[in-house]
């Protein structure tokens, strides 16, 4: 799967996601980080892809053509291009205005072949640029950051999990959290006695029938108490299940 971001800071992301798991993909030839940079785009002799905006206000704002020129470079080398107004991949603007981010959208995104990721700065972009290119607006939550960039990493990595091979078996996806809509149950490992405190008896009793109800029962206890609206939507989804 390739990531296409557009980005002023190319370096921040590609140091990141070069380490850890994602690193270990990137060898694997199992992703493809591809890190363009919006201000080599830029129309001025000084590199400036910023300017004031119309109507005043404080702060500036990311010009549209160094963006859409961004844009056009990545469409130009897939091989599909522009060609069939029927094949383009979609494109994510990193923005506190976007949906929240969700793994049910990191499962969609991770079908794509290609994917683009827009990372805005400054105090956003030009309109028209964005009504022009963007499929979807995204947001990792309800706070400001200072740039896309942090957001995009964040869509990266939990898009790139759910590429097959990614994770090995030790590593599976199947039973984190979110996994059946509920949180994961606590986990123990060496030694038996920490600090006083011991490991719970039926994790050490080698009954796997027992282990497999204790842990599904902490999930739901865990849900329940740490986010009670994820464990309405679970109930819900178990009674229309059992109705049907
Ligand atoms: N850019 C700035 N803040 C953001 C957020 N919360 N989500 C996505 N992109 C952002």
């Amino acid at each position: 799967m390739n990531f296409h971001i557009m980005t002023l800071f190319p370096d921040m992301i590609n140091n990141a996601l070069s380490e850890s798991i994602t690193g270990r993909a990137i060898k694997n030839d199992l992703i493809k980080i591809d890190t363009v940079n919006i201000r080599d785009f830029a129309q001025n002799k000084y590199g400036h892809v910023d300017d004031y905006t119309y109507g005043g206000g404080a702060g500036m704002l990311m010009q549209a053509e160094p963006v859409y020129l961004a844009y056009k470079s990545i469409i130009d080398k897939l091989p599909y291009g522009d060609k069939t107004e029927n094949k383009k991949p979609r494109v994510l603007y990193m923005t506190p205005q976007g949906t929240p981010f969700t793994q049910a959208m990191a499962k969609e995104y991770s079908k794509e072949e290609d994917l683009i990721i827009l990372c805005g700065h400054y105090e956003g972009i030009d309109e028209r640029v964005l009504e022009m290119i963007v499929t979807d607006n995204v947001s990792i939550g309800d706070f400001v950051l200072t740039g896309g960039e942090l957001p995009a990493m964040m869509i990266v990595d939990a898009v790139s999990r759910l590429v097959p091979g990614v994770l090995g078996k030790e590593e599976s996806a199947l039973y984190e959290s979110f996994y059946d809509g509920l949180l994961e149950y606590p986990q123990y490992t060496r030694p038996e006695v920490f600090m006083g405190k011991a490991v719970p008896d039926v994790l050490l009793s080698g009954h796997h029938k027992n282990i497999e109800k204790w842990r599904y029962e902490q999930s739901i206890q865990r849900t329940k108490e740490r986010r009670p609206d994820l464990y309405k939507l679970y109930i819900k989804n178990n009674d229309e299940k059992s109705k049907k």
